[in-house]
């Protein structure tokens, strides 16, 4: 069987296009300059809209398989329209359930993550299988007579594919997420082998800032010298990318400064060019995965309910173990700590508050119409992809 697409081709042709894009000061350009406008950020309506047909109709990833490795491993999120529970079920599946007991809705499950082999409600001890069964009603010569098949946890579309678990935020729907990701963005993840990896103390943050304020605060290579310019605007390239369009997901590579060693050359791509580069993939709806030479880093974003003014943001590095790394515990420990400083150090205290300050921004009532340039290419797409989902009526609910 032939794959969708020659990584290696890809990889060549969009090195080559950035070694001429850095020599000519220039970068792949969206076709016009459009219009950015505020109520895009800060409207109820729009965010309620977003809520639905984007989390609640496409899969979209909520961790990665190794923070739920064995039976009974469990980890909780807020997902744009329901708390819900992730869990390794006893068959190696995974299932996500709403987090909220059948009986009168108290939360089930409270912690972080953690490992249970049952869910036990803390309000009147009811309990759950871990495959969301209902198992047990106290007192239940009192509690009276119902069909106890129809009382199991509400379960959502759940997908584990590529090294991540995805979900769609909806019981009605149906999960496919090779087809959510096209044939070539569903290769280039295989061939990433993200799976084999571990992922290494996952962040996550709530940020006062509008999910799509934050996505495209990381699609953004324009920035990278004005806002950073004592760190990531010292090793990296402003303003060149070379970027291949899958539909709804993209691929896209940008350039460390020590690239320029080779421009004018006709090089082909070779594992050293990793070192010159960065590969990424906007994975649709809301994440952006980065390809490092020795790990893989993966920025998540969703809304916070229906709050335009709320988001949380999910930072994951993805390493080999430590048996995979041949490096002792002691080692590994410090070097990941060292890479999660650095990461820590550019987005935590340099992107959120330029970010946190356009959400206030976008709340004024007279900012005047405002523009997204042709160089700002991935987020054109990001908004192609978005505008796209909210002009879709939603199917009807299965029967
Ligand atoms: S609300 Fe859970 S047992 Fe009553
Ligand atoms: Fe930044």
């Amino acid at each position: 069987m032939t794959l969708a697409v020659d990584i290696q081709d890809l990889r060549t042709r969009a090195l080559r296009d950035l070694l001429a894009h850095l020599d000519g000061s220039v970068t792949d350009q969206w076709p016009e300059i459009a219009d950015s406008s505020a109520p895009d950020f800060a409207d109820p309506v729009r965010a309620e809209l977003e809520r639905d047909r984007v989390f609640g109709e496409v899969p979209f990833i909520v961790a990665h398989s190794s923070e739920v490795t064995g039976r009974g491993q469990f980890i909780t999120a807020d997902l744009p329209r329901n708390n819900v529970v992730v869990i390794r079920q006893s068959d190696g599946g995974v299932k996500t359930f709403v987090n909220a007991c059948r009986h009168r809705g108290a939360q089930l499950v409270t912690e972080d993550s953690g490992k249970c082999r049952l869910f036990s409600c803390p309000y009147h001890r009811w309990s759950y299988g871990t495959d969301g069964a209902l198992r047990s009603v106290t007192l239940d010569n009192t509690f009276g007579d119902f069909d106890r098949s129809q009382y199991g946890l509400v379960e959502l579309p759940t997908e584990e594919r590529h090294g991540f678990v995805w979900v769609i935020d909806n019981p009605a729907r149906q999960i496919d997420v090779a087809a959510w990701l096209g044939p070539e963005m569903d290769a280039i993840m295989a061939s990433y082998g993200i799976g084999d990896l571990v992922s290494v103390d996952p962040h996550t943050y709530r940020r006062p800032a509008n999910w799509k304020i934050m996505q495209d605060g990381f699609l953004d290579n324009y920035h990278v010298k004005y806002a950073h310019p004592n760190t990531a605007g010292k090793m990296l390239h402003t303003n060149a990318v070379a970027l291949q369009d899958y539909g709804r997901s993209f691929w896209f590579l940008t350039a460390r400064k020590t690239v320029d060693q080779f421009i004018g050359q006709e090089v082909s791509w070779s594992p050293e060019m990793e070192g010159h580069t960065i590969e990424s993939c906007f994975l649709a709806p809301n994440s952006m995965l980065l390809k490092h030479a020795t790990h893989f880093e993966l920025l998540t974003f969703r809304p916070v309910g229906a709050d335009p003014n709320q988001s949380i943001m999910q930072m994951r590095i993805m390493a080999p173990s430590v048996q995979d790394s041949g490096l002792t515990p002691e080692h590994w420990a410090k070097r990941w700590e060292k890479n999660w400083g650095l990461l820590i150090a550019i987005l935590h205290d340099e992107d959120f508050p330029i970010l946190d300050g356009s959400q206030v921004a976008m709340n004024s009532l007279d900012t005047g119409p405002m523009l997204l340039g042709r160089n700002e290419i991935g987020s054109h797409l990001f908004r192609r992809m978005v505008d796209e989902l909210l002009a879709t009526a939603p199917a009807a609910a299965a029967p």
